[in-house]
Parts: structure tokens; C-alpha cells; sequence
């Protein structure tokens, strides 16, 4: 069985809880203000025209640079140990400007596990630009040579989601790294699944890390927001190519609520990780469960699970014991604590189908069911699961 996870980091945890602020001199706001502007005046126009030449650093228009959006994309960047951060109006905001930013007409994109699935919908619309991709699905020893094998001499980059998209299978992030750079190719990780505070691929020699926070970094299912983080040279491209041409940016507001949430993501972490866990393990025993997805319990891949992460959210896949698809969907509705819902990473436990119904995905059998653990208890959660699968 994997060993229990590492804890979070406490620098992690500090600058979590100053997001909102640092302290300074005299009597500051705990929380950045909301600078609810479009456009910022100059006292000179020496001074318009130099913040119009460096638009990325200066207050010039709010669809470039906002000081209270500047103020999560600092707080992110410190987390993901990245130089710099820029926040969009959703994660697929930010995904479709990195891709725009990063590739040219011509360029192959080798998506590796499994991935969510508006992503490769966007990959198939840059089709119709000369970009083309393909999928591979790495496992255990042979995991590299998947990959390798799998790269075109047009591979410009290689996008991973590890933990991978409701089956949660893991991917070796350094191993896929190192390739990467001694073909010159770039490497991309949609890090969602494992926030910036239980695994930090930058650090594992990842280019680009992209996060919907949407789920736990927003943390109470009310705000969409997206981020990218990686060198200043990558942020500065996809600032320029992408997040100002294409206008998908963050709003103030949104900003704030981000911010806010990012302030208590290590508490609700703690406690999404430890209930998650204490399910997907009592899953795991229930006779009406077959199979549990869950990284920490995944004997294939538990040293990858020590190497990579800190542990793991309140997110996992349970495959139930039912004859077809409409006795899932049936048990689904006896849930009474549990919501029938998309989306993932807020304080109300949440459930949904994550199988393919017409059964033409081997990977996703009509039995999947993707569960993301609030914070009502385990033990209500555990009643709940029991009465809905039925014993
Ligand atoms: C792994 C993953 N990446 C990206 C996204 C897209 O994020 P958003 O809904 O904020 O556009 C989602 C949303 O469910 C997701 O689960």
C-alpha cells in the first residue's frame, strides 16, 4: 500500500494565507482592493506612452495589466515556483492562449494520458490551422518509450495531465521532461487535478503549468478562472500573442474571489485529501465497488505518487457494481448528500457519470462514477455511498 502523503509545505501554506497582502508599514487592507477600472490615466503622456510599451509590467488598460488580478497572479506564480503568472476569464481561457501563443501552422502536439476533453476539442479545432496532435496512453515501465515512440519530427509540444482526467493515472513528469528538452520540444501540464500545493512540475522541468481555478483554488463552486505559469519569456509570449489579442481575461472581481479562496485552499486541502482518502479506502472493501482510482491507492504507481506529489485532493473514480448504464445513473439519484453535478473542488460533495454510455471507450466503462469529496464528513459521505449503491 502507498505510504501516507507528505503534508503540505508550510512556505506553501504562508503564502497562501498572504495572498490577500503583505504586511507593510501603517494600517494596509488585508485583502488586494478590487480595481474595478478599465483604464488607468497618466499624469504625462510620456509616461501613457512608456506604460503602452511595457503593457505586461505596467497599469495601462484591464485588459492587459490590473493590480488586484497582478496581485493573484504574484501569489500563483510564488506557488507554482514560476516566474511569472497570468489569470484568465476560465482554465480553457488559458489553455486556448497558450496553444495560440506557443505553436505555429505545422507543429504536431502529443497529448500523453488522458486528458480533459474540451482540450483535445480545442486541439481538433487548431486542425483546421496546420496544427495537428495525437493521443498516447504511457503506463508503468514502458511509459518513455510510449512517448518517444510517439513523437514527429513536428512535435513541438508535449501536453500532459498527471493526474490524469477521471482515471488519475500518474505520468513520469521528470523522465517526460528531460526527453522533451533533448528534442527541443516544449512540455505542458494541465496541473488542476493536483493544485499548486500538491505537486509543482516546474520544478520536475516542466515548461508551462496551466490550472483551471475554477475547482479548488476558487474553492466554493462560485467564480470560473483559468491561470498559466512558467518563465518570464513564456509568460511574456502568451501575453502578447494570446492574453491581449484574444481578450480572455480575468475579471477583478473574479480576481478577488480567487484571491480569497486561494487564502484557505491549504486548510480545505488538508481536509478534502484526508476525506477523499478515507473514502476511495473504504470504497475500495465495499462489495458494490470494483475498482477505486485514486492515486494514493494505486500500487502501479506509488513511487511515482512519492516522487512527484504531496499527496492527493478529494477527487477520485469509483467503478460500481451495476448490470448497465441506467442502474448507474439510478443509484446516482439515491444519493442524497452528494450533488449530480460537473465541476469539482468545492465544499459541497459533488458526483457524475464519468463513463461512456454507448460502452466505445474501454478506458471509461458505463460503471465509472468521478466523486469529489466535500466537506461534510466521511462518515455521513460513507452512509450516503452505502444507501445509494445499496449494500
Ligand atoms: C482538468 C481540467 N482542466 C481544465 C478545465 C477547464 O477549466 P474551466 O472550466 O475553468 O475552463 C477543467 C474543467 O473541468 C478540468 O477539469
Amino acid at each position: 500500500m502507498v505510504a501516507a502523503m507528505r503534508g503540505l509545505d508550510s512556505h506553501d501554506e504562508l503564502i497562501c494565507l498572504r495572498a490577500g497582502g503583505q504586511p507593510q508599514a501603517g494600517a494596509e487592507p488585508v485583502l488586494p482592493p478590487i480595481v474595478q477600472a478599465s483604464l488607468f490615466r497618466h499624469a504625462r503622456t510620456a509616461d501613457l506612452l512608456d506604460g503602452l510599451a511595457h503593457e505586461s509590467r505596467r497599469t495601462v488598460y484591464s485588459r492587459g495589466t490590473n493590480p488586484g488580478v497582478r496581485a493573484l497572479e504574484t501569489s500563483l506564480a510564488a506557488l507554482e515556483r514560476a516566474d511569472d503568472c497570468r489569470c484568465f476569464g476560465s482554465g480553457m481561457a488559458a489553455i486556448a492562449a497558450t496553444l495560440f501563443a506557443v505553436l505555429d501552422s505545422g507543429d504536431h502536439i502529443l497529448f500523453a494520458g488522458d486528458i480533459y476533453g474540451p482540450t483535445l476539442q480545442l486541439a481538433t479545432q487548431l486542425e483546421r490551422f496546420g496544427i495537428t496532435h495525437s493521443q498516447v496512453f504511457p503506463e508503468g515501465e514502458t511509459a518513455l518509450d510510449t512517448i518517444e515512440t510517439a513523437l514527429t519530427p513536428a512535435t513541438r509540444l508535449i501536453f500532459v495531465e498527471s493526474p490524469g482526467t477521471m482515471l488519475f493515472g500518474l505520468l513520469p513528469l521528470e523522465a517526460i521532461a528531460r526527453l522533451a528538452h533533448s528534442r527541443n520540444i516544449l512540455t505542458a501540464i494541465d496541473n488542476t487535478v493536483a493544485t499548486p500545493l500538491l505537486q509543482k512540475p516546474i520544478t520536475l522541468g516542466f515548461d508551462i503549468v496551466l490550472h483551471s481555478c475554477s475547482k479548488y483554488i476558487g474553492g466554493h463552486s462560485d467564480v470560473i478562472g483559468g491561470a498559466v505559469m512558467a518563465s518570464e519569456d513564456l509568460v511574456r509570449r502568451i501575453f502578447e500573442r494570446g492574453y491581449m489579442l484574444l481578450g480572455c481575461i480575468q475579471a477583478p472581481l473574479d480576481a478577488f474571489l480567487l484571491t480569497r479562496g486561494l487564502m484557505t485552499l491549504p486548510a480545505r486541502l488538508k481536509q478534502h485529501q484526508a476525506d477523499g482518502e478515507t473514502l476511495a479506502r473504504a470504497l475500495a472493501d465495499h462489495p458494490r465497488v470494483r475498482r477505486v482510482f485514486h492515486p494514493a491507492l494505486n500500487d502501479g504507481s506509488a513511487d511515482l505518487f512519492q516522487r512527484q506529489m504531496r499527496g492527493h485532493s478529494g477527487l477520485f473514480s469509483i467503478e460500481i457494481d451495476a448490470p448497465d448504464f441506467d442502474r448507474v445513473c439510478a443509484c446516482l439519484d439515491r444519493l442524497k448528500l452528494f450533488g449530480r453535478a460537473v465541476s469539482w473542488g468545492g465544499v459541497e460533495s459533488l458526483v457524475i457519470p464519468a463513463g461512456r454510455a454507448d460502452g466505445r471507450d474501454p478506458r471509461r466503462p458505463f460503471n465509472l462514477v468521478r466523486l469529489s469529496v466535500g466537506l461534510e464528513g466521511p462518515d455521513r459521505l460513507l452512509d450516503d455511498l452505502d444507501q445509494a449503491l445499496g449494500q
